[in-house]
């Protein structure tokens, strides 16, 4: 009778062996928890040994149920320790795979740049501050009065042709996108009368035309503006002339060509001499050896007048110069349209 607790005994150890190996192998949570049911579950195999110990004597049950239960107290302390180092395990996988080497160079953020109108606009203004001209801002969108009829075009004057315009709906034809920086002449009159002016208006204008490698319905403009006692026709030119040279270089000469704006008189348009052949002609200036720039004169009287001014007493000179067309000459870019491509392979090139 004495040998057969202790042979049941041995078996409660071979099965806690056996479950200590099989709990090796169990790999994963759902091993963990397959072997948790197959082993310490309510009909594990470890738990439903102790329906047999009615079959043992009264004397021998006691230790038997003591081996049981510490078999499986070891079985379930064993079972913990597994779950706890998978859980340590996932989780150290988790943080190696989300690691962040803090020491790697890093991936540098796309930077932005200046649009290459902005950049061209900013490089002459600095050059006109340099020369004394103070940066003045007007409205771009403006009374037709003041982009037209007070700058000396009456009503119906064939002049309005010159630029097609886009007028906002419902104004009665009022209300226009300005056609041109000119309207900031009258703005600035407007601001400044009766003292002298000297300032560059730069922005955005707005012509209703077909769209072309050479043509767009928007572009930027740099007017000048100088008004003030005994202003001439020489103060322009020596202007004109000191911007090119510091814009496009002091070997470049320039040639005003008689021409006619309503707004100014006498008017005049402005050829620098081209950069690529001195003058002698080539592709670049289609054999003409200039390059136009600008449109200027002297300011009308009248328009003097309509800006608050007695003509009498002050004179002025005025320009008008498309810093996108220079910029198009320097670089050799062929397409206007380019401009508002927003195509970065054409944006990052410049600046
Ligand atoms: N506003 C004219 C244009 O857009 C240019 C200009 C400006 C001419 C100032 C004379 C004086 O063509």
């Amino acid at each position: 009778m004495g040998s057969e607790p202790i042979a049941t005994i041995a078996r409660i150890e071979m099965l806690r062996r056996e479950a200590e190996v099989a709990l090796d192998a169990a790999k994963g949570d759902a091993a963990l928890t397959a072997w948790k049911g197959e082993w310490l579950g309510k009909g594990g195999r470890i738990t439903s040994l102790l329906r047999s110990v009615g079959a043992l004597d009264a004397a021998d049950r006691p230790a038997f149920g003591a081996a049981v239960n510490a078999a499986s107290r070891t079985l379930e302390a064993a079972y913990e320790a597994a779950a706890s180092s998978r859980q340590a395990d996932a989780m150290a996988s988790a943080l190696a795979a989300e690691a962040i080497d803090v020491t790697l160079p890093g991936t540098p953020p796309p930077r932005g740049r200046l649009h290459p109108s902005t950049i061209i606009l900013r490089r002459m203004l600095d050059i006109f501050a340099e020369m004394g001209f103070q940066v003045f801002l007007s409205r771009e969108v403006e009374l037709d009065d003041v982009n037209f009829t007070l700058l000396n075009h009456p009503p119906h004057h064939p002049a309005r042709d010159m630029q097609d315009t886009f007028y906002i709906a419902g104004t009665n034809e009022q209300v226009l996108l300005r056609t041109h920086t000119s309207p900031g002449q009258i703005r600035a009159m407007g601001a400044y009368a009766p003292d002298p002016i000297r300032i560059v208006l730069p922005g955005m204008v707005y012509r209703n035309e077909k769209i072309t490698p050479r043509s767009e319905i928007q572009f930027t403009q740099v007017e000048g503006l100088a008004v003030g006692p005994h202003i001439t026709m020489a103060n322009l030119r020596g202007t004109i002339d000191g911007f090119v040279h510091r814009y496009y270089g002091p070997n470049r000469r320039t040639r005003f060509r008689t021409s006619y704006f309503p707004f100014t008189e006498p008017s005049a348009e402005v050829d620098v001499s081209c950069g690529l052949c001195d003058g002698a002609g080539c592709r670049l200036c289609k054999d003409a050896g200039w390059l136009e720039i600008l449109g200027c004169g002297m300011v009308h009287p009248n328009v003097l007048a309509n800006g608050g001014y007695d003509p009498a007493v002050v004179s002025g000179f005025a320009f008008g110069l498309g810093p996108m067309r220079a910029q198009m000459m320097a670089h050799g870019i062929d397409d206007i349209r380019h401009y508002w491509g927003n195509d970065v392979r054409f944006l990052e090139q410049f600046g």
